[in-house]
């Protein structure tokens, strides 16, 4: 099987609470677990998805496409970087989640440090790049164990 990755953006029609993220996470890790997808969900008090599925690519792309992106819970719904991967990044995950600050997401995304007195670097790009800094985002956040749910 050849892996893909395909890393969204988008925004919620209407404030998620704890009640309305624990469906959705249910929803996504029963789909997700039957079809081998795995990734992070990361969603801000502003109403911000960020999302990565992996998984095989015509499962994740019909999964996106298809379903995801009709999805009248959210809308605004972009692609930040998709594409093959020899590894899973959130290989023990039907769907992490992280709650995240609209700061968090500007200093993954953005491209300029959003302290904007410092110097302005360029933040990088790359799907690997972007993937890591995920990565690192995850594991430097707590969360609640309901949150949490291994990959069978
Ligand atoms: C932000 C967000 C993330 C979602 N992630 C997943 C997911 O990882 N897996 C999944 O099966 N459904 C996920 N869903 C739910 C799908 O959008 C959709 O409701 C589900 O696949 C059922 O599709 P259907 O309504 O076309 O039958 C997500 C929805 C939203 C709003």
């Amino acid at each position: 099987m050849v892996l893909y990755q395909l890393i969204y953006q988008s925004q919620s029609l209407v404030p998620f609470e704890t009640p309305e993220l624990e469906d959705l996470l249910a929803q996504a890790r029963t789909y997700n677990l039957i079809h081998h997808i795995t990734g992070i969900l990361l969603y801000t008090p502003d109403g911000r998805f960020m999302q990565v599925l992996e998984g095989q690519k015509s499962v994740v792309r019909n999964l996106y496409y298809n379903h995801i992106l009709l999805d009248p819970r959210h809308y605004n719904c972009r692609v930040l970087t998709d594409g093959p991967a020899i590894l899973r990044s959130f290989s023990t995950w039907t769907m992490g989640f992280r709650a995240a600050t609209a700061l968090d997401l500007r200093t993954l995304l953005c491209t300029v440090p959003p302290d904007t007195q410092g110097p302005l670097e360029p933040r990088p790009h790359t799907r690997p790049e972007l993937l890591e800094l995920l990565q690192e985002f995850v594991e430097s956040c707590e969360t609640e164990p309901w949150l949490e749910h291994p990959r069978a």
